[in-house]
């Protein structure tokens, strides 16, 4: 039995309820949007079939929604993240809250909405973010900048209340903007579409006041268990974690050149984890498949380090993707080419921190660059293989965009070769954890 046996005949529509947008009304889980994020259910759904799993790993951890779910199921959720501003805000979604700090930020929240909608109040620089009217016009990023100050006064640096006026913060940055999510990565709303009668009208302080009423309803619903949210880069996950994990659960970065910097950019300039644009880059080189600012002019010059292993289906694509009639073929082959080290340097490093019948769950997408087919889970799947995992299979889940050809999988395997006497030791081993 398989973890998509109930939904798997679907897998040739869209299901939105395995991506982000099942999250959005989910208490903590939609506190925050990531286009990238993967739904809740789908990670509930392959934990509770993993029936004796304790622990479980997301080493591509983004907003934190496999840490969180294995938390409110009572099982011990970690994630390693190498975004700084994805730490904060998973470790703040991962908090156990206590009804007095839940009251406090209620109390600053009523306060500060208040004060923040005085044109007397101070307010502080609006954040150096590339053509920034774009993204708010007067009115807004006045309001805006008011608002953040009041809350830096109102509650101290590392205060937990503060966290979840900030996340408040955030949604109201989000809500105010001009930014629209109805393409795979974020755009900007036509001209026509924004009512320009109704946004002077709009009361800018019950925005925030009913973001932060929503944060407080998740804030009060605490996990089972207290998830852990590491900093570190999953192309050497041991270095960073300590732990032993019974699962592992993930949605890498896809290699289809969606940058989480630019998907991020407006939380991550207003709450100061970016001030320029060149930062913003070096961020996204750091980052796995990243392709803003700096990063794309570096992966000109990349070379191949000569110690991954190569897939025969992955050389044949960087082949096709290369051919001299692709206008930016060698980019994108040195693009797809990099990002297949990356993963390469992840899959061999992360066995050290699995326990020796873990079991792993890659969700990934398949893409096109021109008309060749990258067969993402393919490579996967070989790459797994080679690195020693096995019994590894491909399910395909759900169906991604209106290309016909564009699915999203379930690449799943084991560490080892479960033996007789390994089952046994292992379920006494994780019964006895509990
Ligand atoms: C598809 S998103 C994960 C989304 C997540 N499943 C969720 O529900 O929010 C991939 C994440 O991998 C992170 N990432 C990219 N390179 C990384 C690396 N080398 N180490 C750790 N995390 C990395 C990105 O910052 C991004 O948050």
């Amino acid at each position: 039995m398989r973890a998509f046996a109930a939904i798997d005949h679907e897998s040739r529509r869209q299901n939105a309820q395995l991506t982000f947008k099942h999250n959005l009304h989910q208490g903590r889980h939609g506190w925050l949007r990531l286009t990238p994020a993967y739904s809740l259910r789908l990670v509930t759904e392959i934990l509770r079939r993993t029936k004796y799993a304790a622990s479980v790993l997301d080493p591509f951890s983004g907003t934190g929604t496999t840490p969180l779910c294995a938390g409110y199921l009572g099982l011990r959720g970690t994630g390693l993240e190498i975004n700084p501003f994805l730490v904060w805000l998973g470790s703040a979604k991962s908090r156990h809250f206590l009804p007095a700090t839940i009251k406090r930020a209620s109390d600053l929240g009523a306060s500060i909405a208040v004060a923040s909608s005085s044109p007397q109040s101070p307010r502080l620089s609006p954040p150096p973010i590339h053509n920034i009217s774009r993204w708010w016009n007067e009115t807004e990023l006045d309001f805006l900048c008011r608002l953040k100050a009041c809350i830096c006064d109102a509650a101290e640096e590392g205060a937990e209340e503060r966290d979840l006026l900030l996340v408040a913060f955030c949604r109201t940055v989000i809500t105010l903007s001009n930014a629209a999510f109805n393409h795979q990565s974020m755009s900007f709303k036509d001209k026509d579409d924004s009512p320009q009668l109704f946004d002077l009208q709009r009361d800018h302080s019950d925005i925030f006041r009913k973001g932060l009423a929503f944060v407080l309803d998740g804030a009060a619903d605490n996990p089972r268990t207290t998830p852990g949210i590491v900093t570190g880069d999953a192309r050497n996950a041991s270095r960073f974690l300590r732990d032993k994990y019974d699962t592992l659960i993930t949605s890498p970065p896809y290699p289809n050149r969606i940058s989480y910097i630019r998907e991020l950019r407006p939380y991550m300039y207003w709450l100061g984890y970016l001030t320029n644009g060149r930062d913003a880059g070096e961020f996204d080189w750091q980052a796995i498949g990243g392709t803003w600012g700096i990063a794309t002019s570096r992966l000109v010059n990349w070379e191949p380090s000569g110690k991954a292993f190569v897939p025969d289906k992955l050389k044949k694509a960087i082949a096709g993707i290369s051919r001299p009639e692709n206008p930016h073929g060698v980019l994108l082959a040195n693009y797809v080419a990099k990002y297949f080290e990356d993963i390469w340097d992840h899959i061999v490093d992360v066995r050290a921190v699995l326990n020796d019948d873990a079991e792993v769950h890659y969700i990934v997408g398949n893409s096109t660059f021109y008309r060749t087919l990258l067969p993402v889970e393919e490579i996967y799947k070989e790459m797994l293989e080679h690195a020693g995992f096995h019994d590894v299979q491909i399910i395909r889940i759900r169906k991604r965009s209106s290309k016909a050809e564009l699915f999203e999988y379930d690449v799943t395997g084991k560490k080892n070769q479960p033996t007789k006497q390994s089952t046994v030791r292992e379920t006494r081993r994780r019964l006895s954890r509990r």
